[in-house]
């Protein structure tokens, strides 16, 4: 259905343009020509228009520059039987994203050149949208010996982490910031005191007493950001925060950022929209018609999702700037290891095709404005990413055109057997979203359109 190789001009006519990196929201026409952008502004004369434009009316559509995931799991190579390049470029160009940087918790990891060709390779055969690798900081993710962090540099990884591991080691963590300097990328923890960690499988607190579930405490987050911030001030190298999920956590960071440490920081959709209640078959006062679950391992997820407070703290960092951005820590696992007691379930959620639709109920509530939500979703992720991704994040005249095309008040239901991802592993299921992405665009081509169907 989606033709990867149209590339003629293509008028988007009439749609709300939010491009926060230009300051701008205002109705208008963006106008794309051999891959790149070339207006989007105030309305375009039919002279300013060429012959053989393909014209997509947009009235009421918001169009934005396509949004940058700097933490997902493509599990590619190794675990394909939870995702594939190709299957995960597909949700990303379903939920609006254009870039994706993936992390390094494959078989084997990513942490050599070889494996980083190999993801680019199969990237170049398979991918919808841009990839770009996340090298580990550990061989084989092992906490044990540092990784050849330049041959990884060189080989073309934007950022490293061990994510779905703690870099667990003072001394390595140390080091492998103070190569950041030389490096000029970030380094990523997934910060998890294992020591306080003590099996848990969801928040601790009432309901997990209640459930009769081993709580993870939020110091078990807390802890590890506190010594990463140490080390990052102590080295002056840049370090970034993975899926922050506690108040406690952004008072950190918030701290940190007044001394001037250099520090950035992400949160996933899960964290900012749903609660550890969700786990009691709690869903709110959202419209849902798969009914309450009890004990579902859908909502099973590292970090694990927290209390209203956490989540009100974490809505006010992002909407301050304490935190960069949005990242969406796409999790897809096979159901087999969903299927099983709570405790045994694989950790994770599938997030890329419902991040939109999740996250503009901060927009509708009123709790950030439309261009905040969009700059975090580009903007921000791009300052991570550095300076050459600067080109990714806005409509300016000459960039690529990657856009997303959304309305912001198409009410739809998440119906998981409609999703590209392999993972159909969300507490979303049969939930009513507002906000649906409607057209993706990578380099000019339509990699996604909503047929409605
Ligand atoms: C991640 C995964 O499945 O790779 N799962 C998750 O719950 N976020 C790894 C991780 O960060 O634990």
């Amino acid at each position: 259905m989606v033709n990867r190789n149209y590339n003629r001009p293509v008028l988007i006519k009439g749609a709300r343009i939010v491009d926060p990196g230009r300051g701008i929201d205002a109705v208008g026409d963006v106008l794309t020509q051999e891959g790149r952008i070339a207006s989007a502004g105030p309305v375009l004369a039919p002279s300013d228009v060429p012959d053989g434009t393909h014209s997509i009316p947009a009235n009421g559509l918001v169009a934005a520059p396509g949004f940058i995931d700097l933490h997902c799991h493509l599990r590619e190579p190794g675990y394909e039987y939870k995702e594939t390049i190709a299957t995960g470029t597909a949700a990303a160009a379903r939920g609006g994203f254009t870039t994706l940087c993936c992390m390094p918790n494959t078989d084997p990891a990513i942490d050599n050149e070889a494996v980083v060709e190999l993801v680019r390779r199969r990237s170049d055969a398979d991918a919808v949208v841009r990839v770009f690798p996340i090298g580990a900081v550990t061989k084989g993710r092992k906490g044990k010996e540092l990784a050849e962090m330049e041959e990884l540099a060189s080989a073309g990884v934007v950022a490293y982490s061990d994510d779905g591991d703690p870099v667990y080691d003072p001394n390595i963590m140390r080091l492998s910031l103070t190569y950041t300097l030389d490096l000029g990328m970030p380094v990523i923890n997934h910060c998890q005191e294992n020591g306080l960690c003590c099996g848990g499988v969801m928040a601790e607190g009432w309901i997990a007493t209640r459930l009769g579930l081993p709580g993870i405490p939020a110091s078990a987050e807390e802890a590890m950001v506190s010594r990463d911030l140490s080390l990052a001030e102590m080295t002056g190298g840049w370090l970034h925060l993975a899926h922050l999920s506690t108040a406690g956590s952004v008072d950190l960071v918030r701290q940190a950022r007044q001394r001037g440490v250099s520090v950035t920081c992400e949160v996933c959709p899960q964290h900012l929209y749903l609660t550890d209640e969700w786990a009691l078959g709690y869903q709110g006062d959202l419209r849902c018609t798969a009914g309450p679950r009890n004990y579902d391992t859908s909502t099973k997820v590292y970090p694990p999702l927290r209390s209203r407070k956490d989540v009100e703290a974490l809505i006010e960092g992002l909407a301050e700037g304490v935190i960069d951005c949005i990242a969406t820590d796409h999790a897809p696992h096979e159901v087999a290891s969903k299927q099983v007691t709570y405790q045994d379930a694989s950790f994770g959620i599938s997030v890329l095709e419902t991040a939109l639709g999740s996250l503009m109920s901060l927009v509708h509530d009123g709790r950030i404005s439309l261009s905040t939500l969009v700059d975090r979703l580009t903007v921000g992720p791009s300052r991570v990413l550095g300076p050459s991704f600067e080109k990714y994040a806005t409509l300016e005249t000459g960039t690529p055109a990657d856009l997303v095309l959304f309305d912001p008040n198409a009410e739809w239901t998440v119906d998981t057997r409609r999703f590209a991802s392999k993972g159909r592993n969300t507490p979303l299921e049969g939930v009513e979203l507002k906000g649906r992405v409607v057209t993706t665009m990578v380099d000019g081509r339509l990699v996604y359109q909503d047929y409605g169907d």
